[in-house]
């Protein structure tokens, strides 16, 4: 299984994303996180920015919606040309139909789930989702603490996705380096969002080479 790296450009300078992007070429996405204040306690950039992004990015934009309002708002970043988009479950009134409206307006249907949100609840969705995303923090910030204690969350939907037999994509997001990337690829995550440990990097290219080999010789 292949293991894909995606950056997060909240560690990014948010005045140079272009110069920032040409950074990462080795990843295999861009994980934007776009932030309102009112679902997380931060503030971070909204459509025009992630169309402008979609402009100058030479990578598949894959969005992480931390918003309130996911079901009328979301789809606006598929049409912007996002290659993904994540929402929060604890932010939608209705995943459902939310997911089947992000894969007919062209994007990859993702979502999340906090920290506090049991991985069960992901389950009647296996079928209309592209991607899970387990968060590994507390959503809002960077530069966080893995929390191993997810691991779990990892591992069951994993076995769900196997013996259903399914093409998704098992995302997890915060907190994730070098010391911990194994045991998540080992739990059956196989897209990897880090932010502080490839933008700290001086080599960051060399840092998601690293991350991928680490991942992909984890993997069962
Ligand atoms: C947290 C964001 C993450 C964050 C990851 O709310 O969703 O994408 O930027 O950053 P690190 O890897 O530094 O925890
Ligand atoms: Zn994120």
């Amino acid at each position: 299984m292949k293991a894909h790296i995606h950056p997060s450009i909240l560690s990014a300078d948010f005045v140079n994303f272009e110069r920032d992007f040409a950074t990462i070429s080795a990843a295999d996405a861009i994980h934007v996180d776009v932030m309102d204040g009112h679902f997380v306690p931060n503030l971070t950039f909204g459509l025009p920015m992630v169309r402008r992004m979609r402009e100058i990015a030479q990578l598949p934009l894959d969005v992480h919606l931390m918003i309130e309002n996911v079901d009328s708002l979301a789809v606006q970043y598929a049409e912007a040309g996002a290659e993904s988009v994540t929402f929060h479950l604890e932010a939608s009134n209705d995943p459902v139909k939310l997911l089947r409206e992000l894969r007919a307006a062209g994007a990859k249907a993702a979502v999340a789930i906090k920290p506090g949100t049991s991985a069960s609840e992901l389950l009647p969705l296996l079928a209309e989702a592209d991607m899970l995303l387990v968060m590994t923090v507390e959503p809002g910030f960077g530069g966080q603490k893995f929390m191993a204690d997810m691991i779990p969350k990892v591992e069951l939907l994993r076995l769900e996705i196997e013996s259903q037999g399914l093409p998704v994509r098992l995302q997890i997001d915060g907190g994730v380096d070098t010391t911990n990337i194994s045991g998540a690829a080992k739990a059956g995550a196989d897209t990897f969002v880090a932010g502080s440990c490839v933008f700290n990097a001086e080599d960051r290219n060399a840092r998601i080479e690293e991350l991928r080999t680490l991942a992909q010789s984890a993997q069962q």
